[in-house]
């Protein structure tokens, strides 16, 4: 079956919205090998990000915690507008082979979205990585620094785009997240 382009436009564009979508498939970056879920478990706070997303809130934070030996409650928060939101997902190992592939889903109705973590080292910083095919035409993607404190050292932040970017993820467009003021909120 062969769609027309403009219908592929029109039946992605939701879910593109301000994001540039990269043409081919998902590139296939290396995650962490012999990955331990239950050291990634706790507290992370968002460093940086792509897509840029300037008027999404701040102090971006997500709490995982494990459910079972391959399930996870995953508690993300942020503050927009003066106001601390929270919204609540599972993720789940989809394939024990493969621990660093996470699916996290934050409805019933949606769909697992990959949550691959590409490197960690549990204490410092984490470097998470998101990429759904659109019928193998091009690919939208997501990619975090995780930090286990609200800031990172400038050179953490080069190395982790680096890595990013030795694995044909494009991060050029990466923005940090504003982790200020937020202790007297939360
Ligand atoms: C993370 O979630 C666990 C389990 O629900 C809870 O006990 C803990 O206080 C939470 N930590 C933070 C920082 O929210």
């Amino acid at each position: 079956m062969k769609l027309p382009l403009a219908l592929v436009f029109a039946l992605t564009l939701p879910i593109i919205r301000a994001q540039v979508p990269h043409w081919g498939p998902c590139p296939e970056p290396a995650v962490q090998t012999a990955f331990s879920l239950k050291q990634f478990m706790g507290r992370w706070f968002e460093i940086a990000k792509l897509p840029a997303q300037f008027e999404k809130g701040r102090c971006i934070e997500t709490n995982f915690t494990l459910t079972t030996s391959n399930s996870i409650r995953v508690v993300s928060s942020e503050i927009l507008k003066g106001e601390v939101k929270k919204i609540e997902g599972i993720g789940v190992v989809e394939d024990i082979k493969n621990p660093a592939k996470l699916g996290i889903s934050y409805s019933y109705v949606l769909p697992y979205s990959p949550y691959w973590i590409l490197s960690t080292d549990y204490v410092n910083s984490a470097l998470v990585y998101s990429c759904t095919d659109i019928l193998r035409l091009f690919h939208v993607d997501f990619a975090w620094i995780l930090g286990r404190t609200r800031t990172l050292p400038e050179s953490t932040i080069e190395k982790a785009k680096e890595i990013f970017a030795n694995n044909n993820i494009d991060v050029s467009r990466m923005i940090p997240s504003r982790q200020m003021g937020c202790e007297k909120m939360l």
